[in-house]
């Protein structure tokens, strides 16, 4: 059955990272129409706003969007879009899964878990003010709707996915109230799930032990600040940012990126890795039930990975975006 799909290129590498992904998806047969829409920066210059209307409504009315990264600016401009989209979709749930492909230097190629990012709220409330000049606020919002929401949806995947073992990171230690309120969230949650093991770890000594021993961990739910920071770090263990895939995930819908941002260094030259992206697909034909050509696709790239002939700049070859995607076309059944 053919889907339809909101396609958001992006900004920066976005439009090279997309444009191969598609071409993918089609030589696999996805069937899936594309419904391109322009949001961030080039929205705000052309309409007036970062996210136009019929962007959203796309998004709404397929309930799915596949989307490249958006650059936000630092410490001035507007704020972070990706930020907006996913408040503007309460998609409360960012689906990290940290696994290495074959024959990429690594180092922990066996590794396999999941981070689970808390989407809506804690310091991304975008809530700062000057108090006086010289002295800032920033607001850290937890509340316990969206602390036990985010829980329970780690539990549920955990046993949707058959996965023993879900660890929460936070620092409630010194943040008593809002990671403490997180924290008992999570127990909360997590006797609903007597079959999986659940436990705990203060974020500083977690972040040691991820580099350390991070085998011992499975599906890891985290406030959003935490999950952001640490889902770089695990892309790290596994390779680096060009591999890491992602999902915002919501009742409304699901938006799926890369965890890596628009790459302005390596923008315009055809070099960007796709596989984040095209990883981030497989999660969404998977989503949308299209399960032969996901593993179709996800296999052919696990090919051109063990082969190891064409690999783009950042595995040590030196392979364009394109080249690559014609490489996982190849490998198709
Ligand atoms: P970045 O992830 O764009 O880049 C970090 C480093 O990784 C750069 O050296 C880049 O060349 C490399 N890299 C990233 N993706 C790659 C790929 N597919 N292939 C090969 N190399 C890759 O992070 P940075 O520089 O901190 O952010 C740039 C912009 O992206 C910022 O405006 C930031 O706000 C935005 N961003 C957007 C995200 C999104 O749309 N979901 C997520 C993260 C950042």
């Amino acid at each position: 059955m053919r889907q339809k799909v909101t396609l958001i290129p992006g900004d920066g590498i976005g439009p090279e990272i997309i444009a191969a992904t598609v071409r993918v998806l089609e030589a696999a047969g996805a069937e899936i129409d594309w419904e391109t829409h322009i949001i961030g920066a080039q929205a705000l210059e052309k309409q007036g706003t970062t996210i136009p209307d019929e962007a959203l409504e796309s998004i709404k009315r397929n309930r799915i969007a596949l989307k490249g990264p958006l650059t936000t600016p630092v410490g001035k401009g507007f704020t972070s879009v990706n930020v907006a989209l996913r408040k503007a979709l309460d998609l409360y749930a960012n689906v990290r899964p940290v696994r290495a492909l074959p024959n990429v230097p690594c180092r922990y190629p066996e590794l396999d878990l999941v981070i689970i990012r808390e989407n809506t709220e804690d310091l991304y409330s975008g809530l700062e003010h000057v108090v006086v000049p010289g002295v800032v606020e920033s607001l850290k919002i937890i509340t316990e709707k969206a602390s036990l929401r985010i829980s329970k949806y780690a539990f549920e995947y955990a046993r949707k996915n058959k996965r023993r073992k879900v660890t929460a990171f936070h620092k409630a230690n010194i943040m008593k109230l809002s990671d403490g309120l997180f924290l008992e969230c999570f127990y909360r949650a997590a006797s609903e799930y007597p079959e999986i093991q659940a436990e705990d770890k203060i974020i500083d000594n977690a972040c040691m032990q991820l580099v350390m021993k991070p085998e011992q961990f499975d599906v890891i739910v985290m406030e959003n600040l935490y999950g952001d920071i640490v889902s770089d770090l695990c892309a790290g263990l596994i390779g680096g940012l060009g591999l890491a895939p992602g999902a915002n995930i919501g009742e409304q819908g699901a938006v799926f990126e890369a965890v890596h941002g628009s790459a302005p260094d390596i923008a315009g030259q055809g070099i960007a890795n796709p596989t984040a992206i095209l990883l981030s697909a497989i999660m969404m034909l998977r989503h949308i039930e299209k399960h032969d050509i996901a593993n179709n696709i996800e296999n052919a790239l696990i090919e051109v990975y063990k082969e190891g002939k064409v690999r783009t700049k950042d595995m040590g070859g030196n392979s364009k975006t394109a080249e690559f995607a014609n490489a996982v076309i190849e490998k198709l059944s």
